[in-house]
């Protein structure tokens, strides 16, 4: 089974209309050496179910429908590594007193929280288009007093209820994956960002390294799943966040397309051997693209 070609008009093609390589192919050492270690096998979805499930409101379906047990199967299912990835990545934000921060994709707000903890007289803007992640923000704001400094919107990343120039750092932490138009998200950041501002993308990847990468993707491809549709009650949740690392863009594609939306000093930072990855870019001074 192949995830590639059922995203290849959007997904699986990269801004100039060339083809990619999804996560799978470029990693033939780590399938094959997985498949002796493991018998690694395909997931589950089908290029087409996956493509399906992809659609926008289908998406926002199955974010209300985990939302409640979200944040225990994120803690449960990274075996506690993401609080790690959350704080080094509101670490790397470096925010000053007075800044406004648009957390986009905020879900159950983990990093608006850990950024008004580390950083005072910081404000957040959360933007999610799901009310019941939102709703269980809402709460967990409100049992940690963080009211007046978060305040939540109902939106699309696609379109931000936010005027232009109205934040001075925009963060996404594992929700630009789910959007298969990033770039009209990163065109919508840079409208959004004041001149000099910046942006901090951080998404799921896969390590590199022998055993540790197919030991991962078996991980990944089969325990991840199994346990997270059934702590969710779907039979596809899970299987779908895996598939969605799948056909992620490569470190040095997704970053061309952060450039292409126009931000200029553009890096990457891996953490816990590629697991993770906290991409950055900068809004110019001027305000226009560079
Ligand atoms: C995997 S969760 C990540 C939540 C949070 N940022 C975190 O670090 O735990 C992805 C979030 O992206 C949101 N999302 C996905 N597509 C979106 C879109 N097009 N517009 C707004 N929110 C979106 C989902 O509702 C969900 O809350």
């Amino acid at each position: 089974m192949k995830i590639a070609p059922a995203n290849e008009k959007k997904a699986g093609r990269n801004m100039s209309g060339n083809r990619q390589q999804t996560e799978r192919e470029r990693a033939p050492v780590s399938r094959a050496m997985g498949r002796v270690l493991f018998g690694w096998r395909e997931t589950a979805l089908g290029p087409k179910r996956l493509k399906g499930l992809m659609e926008h409101e289908k998406v926002r379906r199955m974010f209300d429908t985990i939302a409640s047990a979200y944040d225990l199967q994120n803690r449960f299912l990274a075996m506690w590594i993401d609080t790690h990835w959350r704080n080094m990545f509101v670490r790397y934000l470096r925010l000053k007193e007075g800044t406004v921060l648009g957390d986009l994709a905020i879900g159950t707000a983990e990093i608006a929280i850990r950024a008004c903890r580390r950083y005072p007289g910081v404000r957040v803007v959360g933007i999610d288009f799901s009310p019941r992640m939102l709703r269980v923000a809402r709460r967990k704001i409100g049992e940690r007093r963080l009211r007046d400094r978060i305040e939540l919107h109902v939106g699309d990343l696609r379109a931000l209820p936010a005027g232009d120039a109205q934040f001075d750092a925009i963060t996404i932490s594992f929700g630009i994956r789910n959007i298969v138009e990033r770039d009209r998200v990163l065109r919508e950041c840079f409208r959004a960002l004041k001149p000099g501002g910046k942006l901090q993308i951080m998404e799921l990847g896969f390590p590199k390294i022998p055993i540790v990468g197919p030991a991962y993707r078996y991980y990944f491809d089969h325990i991840m799943p199994l346990y997270g549709n059934w702590l969710s009650g779907t039979d596809y949740a899970y299987t779908y966040l895996a598939e969605t690392v799948y056909v992620f863009p490569s470190e040095e594609r997704f970053i061309a397309e952060i450039r292409a939306a126009g931000f200029t000093r553009t890096s990457v930072v891996s953490l816990t051997y590629g697991m993770a990855k906290i991409y950055r870019g900068h809004k110019p001074r001027g305000g226009t693209p560079g």
